[in-house]
């Protein structure tokens, strides 16, 4: 295919843009989709970069587009890419069959901007990478700044602040969020690469957002959890309005069976003061089915919630430990929580005074 022929599709914006496949650092093998692909030259490129035992698909909702991209791979003899008719919003591919999303000055052009976040995060694989170049507006960009930027520049219609941005992904449950401004095509409008992770935990598991609907599950293994004597003072779990009237709505995860969709195990956490100073600061409850512990399902859940505090500005993480429970322990302390001291004979608990551990992780990230 002529390259040059491709570009000269391409708005000045795109052209300037650095190309998904090259942000995604794609491995061999692996499964890529392009939103907005175009005319296919990031889904032809990213081919290549998959080679023979990968596949990339690429989806337009313009179905010249979709043809053009088509007559592209065949006049380029790429056999390992398709493409696909349909939308960013509500991508025609099953949950959990993709490693990498791309995409090139397209996110911003959506009229349901969550929706995109969403579905990239339901069709990535756990430990999948989002990895696109995109236009950002600064924050507060004043309005009539902002019709001047787009018209100049032609993208920019709608776009998300840097802010924005990051809670729509995080609020789909991506972690490692990175958002970096390159070019600055002036008035407050940048192209930016964004990158995030859909959290890890092992084959046929994922971490998401906690939802409203999985009230049922995560409260019977917080009971389970009480009943062991092991967990806290508790005894017995709160109703669901209770529960999620203390929690933070951007600090709660699930692990589930990403066949079945059961509940694992959960993580949540809730703000300990409102007084500004202590904005950053939180206090966390992890809990896994008694039936599924020692899977790993702890140390993801827990590791995913860290990421996703830093990227939301946490800068310390605190909970009580009791010190017979030694596996919550060893996994707060492998993932970065010290001691920082013993509430003797702190509580009553079925008749036996007991010891708080105090635990507590302090970000070298966030807030530093
Ligand atoms: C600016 S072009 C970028 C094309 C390509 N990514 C590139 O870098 O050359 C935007 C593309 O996204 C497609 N597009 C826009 N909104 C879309 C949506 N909601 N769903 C699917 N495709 C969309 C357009 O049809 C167009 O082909």
């Amino acid at each position: 295919m002529a390259h040059d022929e491709i570009v000269d599709h391409h708005s000045a914006l795109a052209r300037n843009a650095l190309s998904g496949e090259r942000i995604a650092q794609l491995h061999a093998g692996e499964t890529v989709l392009d939103l907005g692909s175009g005319d296919g030259i990031d889904v032809l490129l990213s081919a290549r970069r998959v080679g023979p035992h990968g596949t990339v698909f690429g989806l337009d909702a313009r179905p010249a587009m979709v043809e053009l991209a088509q007559r592209n791979a065949e006049q380029a003899g790429v056999a390992n890419a398709q493409f696909l008719h349909g939308t960013i919003e509500a991508i025609p591919l099953p949950g959990h069959t993709v490693d990498v999303v791309i995409a090139n000055c397209v996110i911003n052009l959506s009229d349901d901007k969550a929706a995109v976040p969403a579905e990239a995060f339901r069709v990535l694989r756990p430990g999948g990478r989002f990895g696109v170049s995109d236009v950002v507006t600064a924050q507060g960009l004043d309005e009539q700044a902002r019709p001047r930027a787009e018209q100049r520049i032609g993208h920019a219609a709608g776009s998300l602040t840097v802010q924005e941005y990051r809670d729509l992904l995080v609020a789909a449950g991506f972690v490692a969020v990175t958002i970096t401004l390159t070019a600055d095509h002036g008035d407050g409008v940048h192209s930016a690469i964004v990158q995030a992770v859909k959290p890890a935990i092992g084959p046929g598991l994922e971490i998401r957002p906690m939802r409203e609907g999985d009230a049922a599950e995560v409260l019977a293994i917080y009971q389970a959890g009480l009943d062991t004597g092991q967990a806290s003072f508790e005894t017995t779990a709160p109703i669901w309005e209770g529960f999620t009237a203390s929690r933070l709505p951007h600090l709660r995860y699930v692990a589930t069976d990403s066949d079945s969709g059961e509940v694992l195990g959960w993580v949540a956490a809730s703000a300990v003061s409102s007084r500004p100073v202590y904005a950053g600061v939180v206090e966390h409850s992890i809990y896994v089915h008694p039936g599924c512990q020692a899977h790993g399902i702890g140390r993801a859940l827990l590791g995913a919630f860290i990421a996703a505090a830093e990227d939301a500005g946490v800068w310390t993480i605190q909970s009580g430990v009791f010190p017979e429970n030694a596996a919550s322990l060893a996994l707060h302390q492998g993932l970065g929580f010290r001691v920082v001291g013993t509430r003797e004979r702190i509580g009553c608990h079925r008749g036996l005074w007991r010891d708080v551990l105090m635990i507590e992780r302090r970000s070298t990230l966030t807030g530093v």
